[in-house]
């Protein structure tokens, strides 16, 4: 198996960031610095990234989290913050996210040790379509929603078109379900500043056919194997 899938499928990372930590010298076989992505490993090759020998593949593990507001998408932060990791208690293998949701955000968040599945998905030509409820200020109005519709600049990007609809009204704000295929730092939440109503709450409820559902705020579950098919065919 070429290096850099045998240390993704080892559960440390994706393929590309495999490929990095190959390139910067992190990487050793047999002791000895490696620095060519498409090495074949052998068996018998003691393969070390960061000093640290690692096993080839390990049991591939699909997680389903509903992340609270006040959490990092990260599995450890330097600052000591609360991570999505202080969240996973039962799970030996070295999981990672797909993708990322900000610090205020909550719900939907996949993660993995499938490093090719995470590449994929993260990856902007497969625009897996993820669906926010976003708790918008004041009342939307239909030219608001048909420009986030149509596509808004974010400060040089301008957005696909999107699906996008009123789900809830308030009397001081709107409940609007939005579906976007792009992940731009703080996507929807420029998008509806953009527009001028600021969001008061954001919440991701799907990630393509996969859905939050009745998930608790910090409680996980394990894919099932139609969901994680699934994901494999996108
Ligand atoms: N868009 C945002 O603004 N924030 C997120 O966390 C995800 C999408």
């Amino acid at each position: 198996m070429r290096l850099n899938k045998y240390i993704a499928s080892a559960g440390i990372c994706s393929r590309r960031k495999a490929d990095e930590l190959i390139a910067n010298g992190n990487v050793r076989i047999n002791g000895a610095l490696m620095r060519t992505p498409g090495y074949i490993v052998e068996e018998g090759d003691k393969v070390s990234v960061n000093g640290k020998v690692i096993e080839g593949e390990t049991r591939k593990v699909y997680i389903a989290l509903n992340k609270p507001t006040g959490y990092i998408t990260s599995m450890k932060d330097e600052h000591d913050r609360l991570t999505v990791a202080d969240l996973i208690t039962d799970i030996p293998e070295r999981i990672f996210p797909v993708g990322r949701l900000d610090y205020n955000t909550s719900g939907l968040l996949l993660l993995t040790n499938d490093g090719d599945l995470a590449q994929k998905l993260a990856h902007p030509g497969h625009e897996v379509t993820k669906t926010y409820l976003a708790t918008v200020e004041g009342v939307i109005s239909d030219a608001r929603l048909n420009r986030l519709r149509k596509g808004v600049d974010i400060g040089g990007f301008v957005t696909s078109p999107a699906r996008v609809r009123v789900a809830k009204q308030m009397p001081r704000s709107t409940v609007v379900e939005i579906t976007i295929h792009e992940g731009k730092n703080r996507q929807v939440r420029k998008m509806f500043a953009a527009v001028g109503n600021n969001v008061q709450k954001l919440e991701r409820v799907s990630i393509g056919d996969i859905r939050l559902g009745r998930l608790l705020q910090g409680h996980y579950r394990k894919l099932t194997r139609q969901e994680i098919d699934y994901l494999k065919s996108l």
